[in-house]
């Protein structure tokens, strides 16, 4: 498609965007919109609030990844600033010690499952950790942001919705009770940074403050688990650049942007056009919607030499794993933290791990490159 029709409008009038040049325009461009574009979860949580289950509704309405300027302008300053406060870097011991626990339980084994036994825990493990949620609770909050995350799944059922806004009442009402708490003794975690935080007399509310927690547990966790699966995947099926990485573990950094490129973890984003725009030769609407492909305009040749050739020493490697322009991930650095420790401390503890299956099967789904396991012995 991108060397064919590079603009393409599928049969239901939606823009397929799959160069590199072009998507990183249309991230950038400010009159394209993200939040009628949500019309389809809205209108689900809509008949949720009409039924009177309205706490998923509540939650998802102040998601940045669903606002436009200036609400989005507003809550991602303020977001962002209680997310500096808590310097990712020197969250690194941490995130060691979390990792040195999962791995401390699987290497006597002789086998494992990257998937469900190291990448999916690893995530949450770690932005509970951030919060400074106490350890006895990570695995409930585990629990509950499993079962919310198919509000991130378009073919999510009614049923589904009903089940998420029970879950997410309990996650409210755990969080309410923890934000009393650090409301009378402050702690250094993300959780009193985001109750202390300040703007030009602006703060959070606590509704914006628990919806802030729910995002960050799904936004950070699915695509972190892809990101260090399809990484060790990727290295696991390239045993020249995992020699490389083994005796060079400074291009652990290099290594990372290169999987985010190479199997980005998110496929796709999508816009909304506000207004009749010109992209190349052809007009988008006012109103239509625009399909951004991430991982096609990261395999763009026009900007990445030899596209689908694993490289970790790979140079200039901008590519839009995170997206771009006021969207761009929040979580980034501390993603990149994270796949480092993690695959790192993978191939140092563990220097023998060999693929049980050439081919490891991966998730049916469109927005996100998932593998449902990853044997390895
Ligand atoms: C936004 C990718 C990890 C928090 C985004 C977007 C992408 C993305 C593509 C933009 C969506 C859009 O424009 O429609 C990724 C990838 C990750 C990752 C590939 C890991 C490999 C994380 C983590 C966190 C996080 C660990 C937090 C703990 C967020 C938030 C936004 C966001 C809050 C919304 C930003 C906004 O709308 O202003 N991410 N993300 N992400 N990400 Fe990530």
């Amino acid at each position: 498609l991108r060397l064919v029709e590079p603009i393409h409008q599928s049969f239901t009038g939606m823009w397929v965007i799959t160069r590199y040049a072009d998507a990183k325009a249309v991230l950038r461009d400010s009159r394209f919109c993200v939040n009628k574009m949500q019309k389809n979860v809205k209108q689900k949580s809509h008949s949720l609030e009409q039924r009177d289950f309205n706490t998923l509704a509540q939650a998802i309405d102040k998601w940045l990844i669903y606002l436009d300027p200036p609400e989005h302008t507003r809550l991602r300053g303020l977001i962002s600033k209680a997310f500096s406060s808590t310097s990712v870097n020197f969250l690194r011991p941490q995130i060691q010690k979390i990792t040195d626990e999962l791995i401390s339980k699987v290497r006597h084994k002789g086998f494992m499952d990257i998937i469900s036994e190291f990448a999916c825990p690893l995530p949450c493990n770690v932005i509970a950790a951030i919060l400074g949620i106490p350890v006895e609770d990570w695995l409930q909050l585990y629990h509950w942001s499993d079962k919310l995350s198919n509000i991130l799944d378009p073919l999510s059922s009614l049923e589904d919705y009903e089940q998420m806004n029970t879950v997410a009442l309990e996650f409210t009402n755990y969080f309410k009770s923890l934000i009393a708490q650090r409301q009378k003794s402050p702690q250094q975690d993300l959780l009193s940074a985001l109750i202390t935080v300040k703007e030009q007399n602006n703060k959070l509310s606590e509704d914006e403050i628990i919806s802030v927690c729910m995002l960050l547990f799904l936004t950070g966790e699915e695509t972190t688990v892809n990101l260090i699966g399809n990484g060790m995947l990727a290295l696991l099926s390239h045993p020249e650049q995992m020699q490389q990485i083994k005796t060079q573990p400074m291009l652990i950094q290099s290594a990372v942007e290169e999987i985010l490129r190479y199997d980005s973890p998110i496929q796709i984003t999508t816009r909304v056009a506000t207004e009749d725009i010109v992209i190349d030769d052809v007009t988008v609407r006012c109103g239509e919607k625009v399909l951004v492909v991430l991982g096609a305009a990261n395999r763009d040749p026009a900007q990445f030499p030899e596209p689908d050739c694993f490289d970790i020493t790979r140079v200039n490697n901008n590519h839009l794993a995170f997206a771009d322009g006021i969207h761009y991930c929040l979580g980034a650095a501390l993603t990149r933290i994270e796949a480092e420790i993690a695959i790192n401390t993978l191939i140092q503890q563990l220097p023998d791990l060999k693929l049980s299956q050439d081919q490891p099967e991966w998730r049916n789904k469109v927005a996100f490159r998932s593998l449902k396991a990853l044997p390895v012995t």
